[in-house]
Parts: C-alpha cells; sequence; structure tokens
C-alpha cells in the first residue's frame, strides 16, 4: 500500500515513481483529477485495461475515458472536428469529455467495441505530471468499484478497494468533487450525455448552436449510445429517499432516530431542532460548488451511520452545477 498518512508533499515523492513504473509495465494506478479519483491504465494496451475492468467489477459494455495532455496526443488517437478543436481550446485541461471517432489505435476494450471514444484532458497538476512522464494517453474510471459512490480523495479510494486496492497517489481532496460533463460530438446536433461541471450554456456559448433537448436525448436512446450512463449508479448502500425540494423535504422526512436526513446548507438546521433523525449538512451556506465537492464524501458518510434511510433533496437548479448534482443525486435514488 503506498498511501501513509505523511505529508502530501513527502508522499507524492515517495509514491511518483512507482507509480509510473507500474503504469509502464502494464499495471494499474489510482490518480488524483480535478474532478473525482481516476483507476488509470495505458490506454493502448489491451491486457491493462482489462485489469482496470476486472479491478473495477465494470461490465465490458460500459466504455472508459482515455485521458490526454493536450489536443495533439488527442489527435493520435481520434479524430476531433473543428467543434471539438474549439472546445478543446476552450476548456482544456478541465472537467469536459468529447466523444468522437476513435482511430484504430484504440483497443476495442477501452471503447466498449463503439467506434466513438471519450477525451478529456485532466487539470489536476499530479495527473498532468503523470500524463507527462508516461508520455502516453491514460484510460481511467471512476476509482471506486462498479456503480458506488465516486472517491473524492485518496483515502476513499483506499477503503472502497481494501486489500485490491492498487498504488494511490494522493492529491488531496478533489477540487470539484463530481464528474465531467460528457458532450457526444459524434451526433447532428451534439448532446449532453452526463450532465458536470461545464454547463450546458457554457458549451452553447463557444460553439454558437444550442445543444439537443435533454429530453430528446434521453427519447433517442441514450442507454446505447452512452452504454454507462442509464442505469443506477452513484448509489451509497443505504436506501436514499429523494425529495423534490427542500420543503416537502422538512415537511414529510421522518424524524426518528433511524433516518438520516442530508440538508444543502446550514440554514435549515433551526427547522430541524426538534427532530431525532441524524442531521449532516452538504455545504455552509448552499453554494452549489461547495455541494458539489463535498456530495460524495456526505453520501460516504452517511452511508458509514447504517441508517434506515437517507432523506436528501433535489436542488434549486440555478446553475449547470445544479443540474448536475441533481442528476447524480436521481441517479442514486434510482431503484
Ligand atoms: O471526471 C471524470 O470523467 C472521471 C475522471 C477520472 O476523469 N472519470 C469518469 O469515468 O467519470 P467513468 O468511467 O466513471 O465515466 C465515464 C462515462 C461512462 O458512463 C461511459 O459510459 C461514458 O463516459 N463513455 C465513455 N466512452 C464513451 C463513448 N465512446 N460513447 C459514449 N459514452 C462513453
Ligand atoms: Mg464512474
Amino acid at each position: 500500500m503506498l498511501l501513509r498518512k505523511e505529508s502530501t508533499a513527502s508522499l507524492q515523492k515517495a509514491n511518483f515513481s512507482l507509480c509510473i513504473n507500474t503504469l509502464l509495465d502494464g499495471g494499474v494506478v489510482a490518480l488524483p483529477t480535478e474532478t473525482v479519483y481516476g483507476l488509470a491504465c495505458l490506454a493502448l494496451d489491451p491486457d491493462a485495461v482489462a485489469k482496470v475492468y476486472r479491478l473495477k467489477g465494470r461490465p465490458s459494455s460500459n466504455p472508459l475515458i482515455v485521458h490526454v495532455p493536450n489536443l495533439e496526443q488527442a489527435m493520435e488517437i481520434s479524430y476531433p472536428d473543428t467543434i471539438c478543436k474549439l472546445l478543446c481550446r476552450k476548456f482544456w485541461p478541465g472537467p469536459l469529455t468529447l466523444i468522437i471517432p476513435k482511430k484504430n489505435v484504440v483497443p476495442d476494450n477501452v471503447t466498449a467495441g463503439l467506434e466513438t471514444v471519450a477525451i478529456r484532458s485532466p487539470s489536476h497538476p499530479l495527473f498532468r505530471k503523470v500524463l507527462q512522464s508516461t508520455g502516453k494517453p491514460l484510460a481511467a474510471p471512476s476509482a471506486n468499484p462498479y456503480s458506488t459512490v465516486s472517491p473524492t480523495s485518496a483515502e476513499e479510494v483506499v477503503n472502497s478497494f481494501g486489500n485490491t486496492c492498487p498504488p494511490v497517489l494522493d492529491g488531496g481532496k478533489c477540487e470539484i468533487g463530481l464528474e465531467s460533463t460528457v458532450l457526444d460530438l459524434t451526433c447532428e446536433t451534439p448532446a449532453i450525455l452526463r450532465p458536470g461541471p461545464i454547463s450546458r450554456t457554457d458549451v452553447e456559448k463557444v460553439i454558437g448552436r444550442k445543444l439537443a433537448d435533454p429530453t430528446e436525448t434521453f427519447k433517442s436512446g441514450i442507454s446505447r449510445k452512452s452504454p454507462g450512463l442509464s442505469a443506477k449508479h452513484y448509489a451509497p448502500e443505504t436506501p436514499l429517499r429523494l425529495y423534490p425540494n427542500i420543503k416537502l423535504l422538512l415537511k414529510h422526512a421522518p424524524s426518528s432516530s433511524e433516518n438520516l436526513i442530508i440538508i444543502p446548507s446550514k440554514e435549515f438546521l433551526p427547522s430541524l431542532d426538534s427532530c431525532s433523525a441524524t442531521v449532516m449538512t452538504f455545504s455552509e451556506n448552499g453554494d452549489s460548488m461547495e455541494i458539489g465537492r463535498n456530495l460524495y464524501s456526505t453520501l460516504k458518510k452517511a452511508d458509514l451511520s447504517k441508517k434506515k434511510t437517507i432523506h436528501l433533496p433535489m436542488l434549486e437548479e440555478t446553475d449547470g452545477m445544479s443540474e448536475a448534482i441533481n442528476d447524480r443525486l436521481r441517479r442514486a435514488s434510482c431503484s
């Protein structure tokens, strides 16, 4: 186990070369990104990729994102068009994943047999340093066992894999805490397959046209286009009851002690004064960036308390981040 309770600086020094060697030998390591931790391997090595699927327990029908340092390396493995290049220049490095046609060098198991590949350039300095040192594209799904909550710290990666945990490079708590936006550029009208930190309006402003209507995207068979995005996902073990808004939660959530209630901000604490349920908060003041950053770690903590049910509200959708958070909450509560 490479994760040690030392200062982050010494941890990085101790781990870095071993991580690079492990990757270059066809192994798997967990790396920090600005969104969530990823389980990385050489993207162009099908045996290494198979190890990632095995370790994660992920169905082979669910493709991986390939991480690159820049557009130049993306062009070695895929065919970006003008719109794609525009988006890369604007949002990379950062939390935007683009689905575009792949080149033959990309093994079939990375893309689950699809003719497209998901590409992204992460901004976390440690991940970038690893990309630079290996000089090769890295496939990396989120570093959690299949369908569970994504990890936003090195400790969470270690806790979720236990004895089977690969080497973890500790880059601290993820700054964003929610997975990248996935944008499909292979259909006539580009479509968001997974809402994330880069919002619909952010993208529309850059490309100068409207993206596909989200309800149409779902109707048109999202599960076929993006195999990993349809089913229940990001779910804690404890059943999760989602309320349409905070008002309805405060009115209807059971107050008995076998329940746990999570509220978006501390401002609602006084309304729960007389409640015997355990209460947790996602943020100090309801800022959606802060809620996003704390979302998964709070769900994990809530899970550990082994209550009968976790009750929580959808957020008011004031920006792209709250839309992405609601997407994750919906899928986490899906049975
Ligand atoms: O922020 C992130 O995107 C993190 C960090 C580690 O980069 N990664 C991540 O990967 O969330 P993963 O594997 O947990 O989610 C990637 C999603 C999956 O739901 C998958 O179905 C979709 O992207 N995807 C990958 N390749 C695709 C493709 N060729 N076509 C459509 N969807 C694709
Ligand atoms: Mg994932």
